[in-house]
């Protein structure tokens, strides 16, 4: 154990780190409700061992900063290594890193809050973990948490799974209550896959069988909660998988020099090795290999390296360098396992954005096509997915990616999903497999294209997406439009909400998701009326902006024009067209827009019409 004043002396703490790079690493994390007595837990594993606190660490670092005259680096990052990699992938979560060491090994627990949100920093804090402490209330039992982080600490592939029977001082440290919640248990855990699970009845308050055994837990005769972790297996770093190297960055400090820097996700690759680069799928070889201490004959799994190959290929961050005879999947559809955690629930064909490794693509759920129930482990089907609700879907890229299923390889077959207008994080996913289908159909390039259908007509297609509440008066101004337009000899055609209910989309009602289909449909008709030359009004309320903004991304820039017809509520309801506004007060209509189902006003239209100000005419007329 150490004294905490090393953080005082430099030289020291130099001998300290050097002793503890010698030293086998286990990192893990804790699950458990709020009230199960976690930060209890990680408070007397740091404290009451005297180990080395994560903000001591802090301070040490900045006083080894300071004394950088002794030339003696001090390298924290081989403390803390493999987490900078998560933070590289946009994770910005709460999760605290704590490091601490003991005479056999050194530990980095990633201690996730216990709040509701929590799923989202559980599986942070899982998704690089050895073994996972999954803590329950002797009282309680087992609850669907324990369940739910069990099962994504299965998916993630968290081998070893303890399970602490806390508060066993409340129970009168009873072996029949232990017995039982570990029956349980271990019948639950075969479910999701672990054959072999610790279960240790402990009290973190007491500090009984922490660090040390106590008589009351006499009849226990298992190991303390720190012998455990100080002897479950640490994975060596298995460098027999196929080559991955996903490129983080380009190196090119000068023109003489062109190397390719990330860190190993999987294998081992020497000077001279044949490689394939993906997406691109262009082939070199290896002509060397650079690090942090020079070149190297060869290098593995979990090093960081510069490869620079023999022939001049384009490779830009994001692409996956893969041995020539064994590479990674290529595909823009996948079947995926997603757990999702953000409150806004995930909607099948809602574009966000997908980031796995250095790349970021869009990405929508083609088909949802079952959520699973933590408790029974059983399917069902499912419109969308809630907070902390895990899923399995189809999903569909805009680009293809290079990739490994999942139980492959965590880094290449894993992902996170950002909400494309908050750029917060807002799922997980892991890759189960490619669809084939998605590489059978290509595009059919055709000659008479839209500029020559344009020029036919003698105009610029565009859209104009007039978008507001019922009632605003889009339809009205898009008509007005419409008619000027077509006196003055373009080529129109108007799509309006209610007319396209009655056709292409009278499967579909007003929750979210349907119109989220609504809009994904509407959006692509207008695309293809677009290309065929056209001057599209679309005349849809699209209440949200995430849709808005995928019909625009489907256009080129100059082509997409959004309207917003912006009419306060009280005048849609005073004016009340369809007697709609008054139904929908009086229950008769759920779902709808301004009085039960929000509508999002646009941030930045390239036109807003204020049609309590001026007339129908007038607004037509801007
Ligand atoms: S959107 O929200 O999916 O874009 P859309 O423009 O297609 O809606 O259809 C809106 C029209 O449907 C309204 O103008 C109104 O006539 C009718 N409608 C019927 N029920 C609702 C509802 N619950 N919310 C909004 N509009 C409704």
């Amino acid at each position: 154990m150490h004294d905490q004043s090393v953080g005082k002396a430099p030289e020291a703490l130099i001998r300290y780190l050097k002793e503890q790079e010698s030293k086998d690493l286990l990192r893990f994390i804790t699950c458990g409700s709020v009230d199960d007595g976690k930060s209890t837990l990680i408070g007397r594993l740091l404290f009451d061992s005297k180990m080395i606190f994560e903000d001591q660490l802090a301070s040490l670092e900045k006083d080894s900063r300071k004394m950088g005259t002794t030339g003696q680096d001090i390298d924290l990052a081989l403390l803390l290594d493999g987490l900078e990699a998560e933070r590289e992938q946009g994770i910005t979560i709460d999760v605290a890193y704590r490091f601490f060491a003991t005479d056999k090994r050194r530990f980095i627990v990633a201690d996730t809050p216990g709040h509701e949100q929590y799923t989202r920093n559980m599986a942070t804090g899982a998704s690089t973990a050895d073994a996972a402490i999954i803590l329950v209330d002797a009282r309680k039992g087992l609850l669907t948490q324990t369940r739910r982080h069990s099962y994504i600490c299965s998916l993630l592939g968290v081998r070893h799974i303890i399970l602490a029977v806390n508060k066993m001082d409340l129970v009168d440290y009873s072996q029949t209550v232990f017995d039982q919640i570990r029956a349980d248990y271990e019948a639950f855990a075969k479910t999701i896959g672990y054959d072999h699970v610790s279960c240790l009845p402990l009290s973190a308050l007491k500090g009984e069988n922490v660090l040390h055994r106590t008589a009351a837990l006499d009849w226990f005769n298992g190991p303390t909660l720190l012998a455990k972790l100080e002897t479950i297996p640490v994975a060596d770093a298995d460098d027999t998988g196929p080559f991955r190297l996903p490129v983080q960055w380009v190196n090119r400090p000068n023109l003489d020099f062109r190397g390719f820097s990330g860190t190993i996700a999987a294998g081992r690759i020497s000077v001279g090795d044949p490689v394939v680069v993906l997406p691109s799928a262009k082939s070199s070889r290896v002509s060397s290999i650079v690090t942090f201490d020079g070149t190297r004959e060869s290098a593995s799994i979990g090093e960081a390296i510069t490869l620079t190959l023999e022939d001049e290929i384009d490779i830009s961050r994001g692409d996956v360098i893969c041995h020539s005879e064994n590479r990674a999947g290529l595909s823009d559809q996948f079947e995926a396992k997603i757990v999702w955690m953000a409150d806004e629930p995930l909607i099948p064909g809602r574009p966000y954005l997908l980031k796995s490794g250095a790349r970021t693509v869009s990405m929508v759920v083609t088909r949802l096509k079952y959520s699973i129930n933590v408790n029974s482990l059983e399917q069902a089907a499912t419109k969308r997915l809630e907070l902390n609700d895990i899923g399995v879907a189809n999903i569909s890229l805009d680009q293809q990616i290079a990739f490994d299923p999942y139980h492959d390889n965590h880094e290449t077959g894993s992902f996170i999903i950002i909400d494309k207008m908050t750029n917060g994080t807002v799922g997980a996913g892991m890759i189960d497999f490619g669809l084939r289908r998605a590489t059978n159909i290509h595009w059919q390039a055709v000659d008479v294209n839209k500029a020559a259908r344009a020029a036919m007509k003698a105009q610029k297609p565009a859209v104009l997406w007039f978008t507001g509440l019922s009632g605003s008066g889009k339809s009205t101004i898009a008509n007005l439009v419409e008619k000027r337009l077509h006196a003055a000899g373009r080529h129109t055609y108007m799509l309006d909400g209610d007319n396209i209910r009655h056709g292409l989309n009278k499967d579909l009602g007003f929750t979210e998701v349907d119109r989220v289909e609504n809009i994904r449909r509407v959006a692509e008709v207008a695309r293809l009326m677009a290309d065929a030359g056209l001057i599209v009004l679309v005349s849809f309320i699209s209440p949200f902006r995430s849709e808005r903004k995928m019909a625009r991304d489907l256009l080129p820039e100059d082509e997409f024009h959004e309207v917003f017809v912006d009419t306060p509520i009280a005048l849609c309801e005073q004016r009340d067209p369809k007697g709609l506004y008054k139904k929908a007060r009086m229950g008769e209509i759920k779902n709808f827009t301004g009085i039960d189902s929000p509508y999002e006003p646009p941030l930045a239209s390239e036109l807003t019409l204020e049609t309590a100000l001026s007339s129908a005419e007038e607004c037509a007329g801007r």
